[in-house]
């Protein structure tokens, strides 16, 4: 008999800390309530359709997505799911769409089994991430697990905190370009800091220096003061190669239109950039955005009750 079973994840935005956090170095992201939801079927042949991302794959396809599939079933120990998904972010943008892919198909397919356990879906999750990105962090795939706004620092297992703001505030997540491949944004990230020696480990310092400052800015809610950091860890990503003309050019937009502050979000090459605001100017750096042809959303944080 058929048995069924659904499963959801969110996507994420990276607030500091991309690529140095592969090195060990901590990160801030915060999950948004858009990602995926999956639907899977105990059925063969092993098959995923994504109709927002026009893919139709089985398991042993020649593609990364079905590589991806073919990791993440042989980690569960699963050989009959067909899975359908519902996506409602973009995919290669930096959002973490591949990881919110992974741990929505991971817990459907468990769920079809009756079998549901954080672990088997985080270490599902990884299998899948390494075919994209080589050497995942695994930040991705935890906040698509867990959403909220939190601090990560790598490890087996990672050490993980949820994060606590004084007052709102709101993002606006810009689709600048397409985006670039993960593993290539981060294998050229690692031949930059190893080809500055010294000065690479001190700039890795400085990724580190930039979320310690963070989290008493983000408590305290002081927006100007993340502002600069977003700035900074901007400015220190952009050194590194990691950004584009067109990513430079939007943050300026947005930081003109009443931003903050504005960075990159995940790998970079392409993709998002975020910009800091209050909930009035976030309207405007949309708006003035839209008139570059470039689209965005806001995403609006609330501070949880008590702080
Ligand atoms: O662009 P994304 O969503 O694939 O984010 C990658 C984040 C990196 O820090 C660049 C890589 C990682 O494994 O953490």
């Amino acid at each position: 008999m058929t048995a069924t079973g659904t499963g959801s994840a969110n996507a994420k935005v990276l607030l500091f800390g991309e690529h140095s956090v592969v090195f060990g170095k901590p990160a801030i992201a915060l999950g948004l309530h858009a990602g995926v939801t999956a639907t899977a079927r105990s059925e063969s042949p092993c098959a995923l359709r994504v109709p927002n991302w026009n893919l139709d794959l089985s398991r042993n396809d020649d593609h990364p997505v079905a590589r991806a599939l073919d990791a993440l079933l042989s980690s569960l120990g699963i050989d009959d799911i067909a899975c359908e998904v519902d996506a409602h972010i973009p995919a290669g943008a930096g959002l973490g769409s591949s990881a919110a892919l992974a741990v929505a198909v991971a817990r459907a397919a468990l769920a079809a089994h009756n079998r549901a356990d954080n672990n088997d879906v985080a270490a599902a999750a990884m299998a899948s991430e390494r075919v994209f990105h080589g050497n995942p962090s695994g930040l991705d795939h935890t906040v698509a697990m867990t959403g909220g706004l939190l601090r990560f620092v790598r490890g087996n297992p990672p050490h993980v905190q949820q994060l606590g703001t004084g007052a709102p505030f709101s993002l606006v997540v810009a689709q600048v370009a397409a985006g670039a491949s993960t593993a290539v944004q981060v294998s050229e990230f690692a031949r930059r800091i190893a080809g500055l020696g010294a000065t690479g480990s001190r700039l890795l310092d400085c990724f580190e220096q930039i979320v310690d400052q963070a989290i008493p800015a983000l408590e305290r809610a002081d927006l100007g003061e993340l502002g600069l950091l977003f700035d900074a860890n901007h400015g220190l990503l952009a050194g590194l190669g990691m950004s584009t003309a067109a990513l430079d050019v939007a943050c300026q937009k947005a930081r003109n239109a009443g931003a903050y502050g504005a960075k990159l979000t995940g790998a970079g090459g392409g993709g998002c950039v975020i910009a800091l605001a209050d909930a009035d100017s976030a309207e405007v750096i949309c708006d003035t955005l839209r008139t570059c042809s470039i689209s965005s959303f806001i995403v609006h944080h609330a501070a949880p009750a008590g702080l």
